[in-house]
């Protein structure tokens, strides 16, 4: 099972000035990026704070929110809260057949793969904006090696990275 974590990013290292906040600061090349792999992929896994962000499940992919709150039920067939580990949500996607999934944040549950090394590649767009305080991609503790795939404009001002996380370093 192969874990993409697709980021927005500032100049600055950010991905959020809160952690209630929506990335409207990102161009449209980025969200045109992200419905395009999203898409592509078919499964999107993230946070209970990220999905509160967007408010309703990303139609046409499978939508798996990481919660501990065992009273958030989905009302959609593509939408699924969850307290299963990391670990045990691959297993499951892997026995339905699939073989990617994005991982789409936000920094606590991109920690939470991470320190499970259970991330494989990161495409991160830095869109051209500074925020000099604010979230970074994850919490304390997380240090990774990668090797960058490639990397290109994006849109405008943007540009898109796309890295290999080195498993054994
Ligand atoms: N720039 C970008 O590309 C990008 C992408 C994604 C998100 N973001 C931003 O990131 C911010 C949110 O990030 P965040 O780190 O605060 O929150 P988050 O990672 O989206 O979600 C945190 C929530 O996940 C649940 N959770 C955490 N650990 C868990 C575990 N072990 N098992 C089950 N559930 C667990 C908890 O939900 P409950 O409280 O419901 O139990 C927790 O409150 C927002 O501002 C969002 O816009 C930015």
């Amino acid at each position: 099972m192969k874990v993409i974590l697709l980021m927005a990013q500032t100049l600055d290292g950010k991905i959020a000035r809160s952690d209630h906040d929506f990335p409207d600061w990102t161009e449209k090349a980025d969200k045109k990026l992200f419905f395009e792999l999203t898409k592509k992929i078919g499964v999107i896994i993230m946070g209970s704070k990220t999905y509160d962000t967007i408010g309703k499940p990303l139609p046409g992919r499978k939508n798996i929110i990481l919660t501990r709150d065992s009273s958030r039920k989905s009302d959609h067939q593509d939408l699924f809260f969850t307290s299963d580990s990391p670990a045990d949500i691959l297993q499951k996607l892997e026995q339905e057949g699939h073989r990617e999934a994005i991982l789409a944040g936000g920094q606590q549950i991109n920690t939470l793969f991470a320190r499970e090394n259970l991330i494989d590649e990161i495409v991160v767009t830095i869109s051209p904006v500074i925020f000099g305080e604010g979230m970074g991609m994850f919490g304390e503790g997380i240090g990774l090696h990668l090797a960058l795939k490639s990397v290109e404009k994006l849109g405008e001002n943007s540009l898109v990275a796309h890295y290999n996380v080195l498993k054994n370093s």
